[in-house]
């Protein structure tokens, strides 16, 4: 060692650093099926182009015999690297240093990183596999975190911000992720819970595993924490590649564009018949969806969670569109708590990062019940009504089928300052749906007479005729066109084409009170 040139001597402590925890605990990471913090940076960026920093950063924590213990970079990779050519910044949870515990000098690292971020305008991709606050530490890991959470709010629709869950995330590390804007979570080694099945089963008596309490399939499906679930570490890194190929590098940019061979006017018969005569019964949303995006290419975000709203990023003609659309195959498209959740924060993404939003619309109402009123659909519901007033940039409606009472309202409607909506001939524009609506008005005139089902049938007809077209709210104003079908693709691509320099704003305000 003492010998070594100063070369020599920067070679050894480099390697030394690239080692983390050392071999056994990369051994031992790989048993788990898991991948080292270097190897999923690899995966994930352009090759050669991570630039690391902070790699000879070490911890100052004295306590409990830990400055015994020095790993060169402290259990987190951080630096910046180039994703399909674009620059981001990265962390990387180093397992095989305690655990990936989070020490105050690795949050500083993390800060550091988040700040260059900010200050250049890219995303932070985080990759997490921790045992959350570093034990030893004290409140100066607990002050780390809160540093990290400060930082993940103050980048909050300045720059995307993506967390791959890869491994454990506990107790209040949680956070981070969950104010990021989205969480990718690999199925297999990955779980979310503020607190773990020890805690649980002290407190509740309740016996369950990390999967059932917090892992990916929970947080995808139940909780609606996470929106993509990966298979394997790699399908995790493709998915942040992908995700990232619709978004912009900060909310002053525009996504990039990305020229299709698509034609802008290619035919869409396949629209024409799509929907069902009989209004009652269900088709699938997607199969609206994918005939309009530029190559059959759209990117669902929670597929798996409130499943009767869609939301997802596709391109038309090159361009991001942020698509929100009602699955008339589950509960027939009613939006509830879940739905307007998920969909109020889908579109102040896109609204932040100058994403235009099309609205493809087939919804019934909210949902009815006493386990929707008491948990809120009111406030809940009132969310994604919020969203869509305050969004400016371009914004496009299609009623495809109903556009039924609240919900024609809260769906961007022309007087949520919809810039274009466009109805399909299917399209049914009412207070309500013909039978419960004939019910109301109805109902003692049908109860005077001799055969009161036939009175109620005759003016479910008559109310059908009336309302159950979109003709009058042609006749008004409030949609500015009745499209065939099968033009849909090109008419909306001709609608962002004319929004493309849509400038418009809300009042000054230190910020809006959405309810929360
Ligand atoms: C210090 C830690 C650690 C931690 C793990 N290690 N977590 N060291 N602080 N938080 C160390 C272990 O002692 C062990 O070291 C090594 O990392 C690997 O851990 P194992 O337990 O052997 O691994 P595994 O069996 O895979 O279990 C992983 C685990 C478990 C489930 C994450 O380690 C665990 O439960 N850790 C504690 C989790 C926790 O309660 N964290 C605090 C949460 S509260 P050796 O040398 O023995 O091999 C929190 C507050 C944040 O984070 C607040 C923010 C506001």
């Amino acid at each position: 060692m003492e010998n070594q040139s100063p070369l020599e001597k920067l070679r050894a402590k480099r390697a030394a650093a690239l080692l983390g925890g050392g071999e056994k605990r990369i051994a031992e990471q790989h048993a788990k099926g898991k991948l080292t913090a270097r190897e999923r940076i690899a995966l994930l960026v352009d090759p050669d182009s991570f630039e690391e920093f902070d790699m000879f950063v070490t911890h100052r924590c004295t306590n409990f015999g830990l400055d015994k213990y020095i790993h060169p970079g402290d259990g987190v990779v951080t630096g910046c690297a180039t994703i399909n050519e674009r620059m981001v910044y990265i962390f990387a949870q180093d397992f095989t240093v305690f655990g990936g515990s989070l020490s105050k000098t690795y949050a500083d690292k993390i800060c550091k990183i988040m700040d260059m971020a900010l200050k250049n305008g890219c995303p932070v991709i985080g990759l997490n596999d921790s045992g959350g606050a570093r034990i030893q530490e004290g409140v100066d890991a607990l002050a780390g975190y809160a540093e990290i959470f400060w930082r993940n709010v103050m980048a909050s629709g300045v720059i995307p911000q993506i967390s791959a869950i890869l491994g454990p995330c506990a107790g209040g590390a949680v956070y981070s992720p969950a104010i990021t804007d989205f969480i990718v979570m690999e199925k297999s080694n990955s779980y979310m819970f503020v607190t773990g099945p020890k805690v649980v089963k002290t407190v509740l008596n309740e016996t369950v595993t990390n999967e059932e309490l917090g892992g990916a399939k929970v947080h995808t499906s139940k909780s609606g924490v996470a929106h993509f679930i990966a298979n394997s570490e790699e399908e995790a890194m493709l998915t942040i590649k992908l995700l990232l190929s619709y978004l912009p590098s900060n909310n002053l940019e525009d996504p990039p564009y990305v020229p299709s061979a698509d034609p802008i006017t290619r035919n869409c018969d396949v629209l024409n018949n799509l929907v069902p005569e009989n209004p009652n019964k269900p088709y699938d949303m997607l199969d609206v969806i994918y005939p309009i995006v530029d190559d059959g290419e759209f990117l669902q975000v929670m597929s798996n969670f409130a499943q009767n709203i869609i939301v997802g990023f596709g391109r038309m003609n090159g361009r991001s569109v942020g698509i929100v659309a009602n699955q008339p195959k589950i509960l027939a498209g009613v939006l509830d708590i879940d739905a307007s959740i998920k969909g109020a924060r889908f579109v102040r993404f896109c609204d932040s990062f100058n994403i235009p939003l099309v609205v493809l619309e087939d919804v019934p109402g909210f949902l009815p019940g006493t386990m929707q009123e008491h948990n809120g659909i009111i406030r809940n519901g009132a969310k994604l009504l919020y969203a869509f007033a305050e969004a400016t940039v371009p914004k496009v409606t299609v009623i495809i089928r109903k556009a039924y009472g609240g919900a024609y309202c809260v769906l961007n409607s022309r007087h949520m300052r919809a810039d274009i909506v466009y109805a399909w001939p299917s399209a049914e524009i009412a207070v309500m749906g013909p039978d419960g609506a004939v019910e109301v008005i109805f109902r003692k005139e049908a109860m005077a007479a001799e055969n009161p089902k036939a009175v109620l049938q005759a003016r479910e007809k008559e109310y059908r005729e009336k309302f159950a077209n979109p003709f009058i709210a042609a006749e008004r104003g409030y949609i500015d066109d009745i499209i065939e079908p099968s033009e849909t693709r090109f008419r909306l691509i001709r609608a962002l084409e004319m929004l493309a320099n849509k400038k418009d704003s809300i009042p000054p305000r230190k910020h809006g009170n959405i309810p929360l």
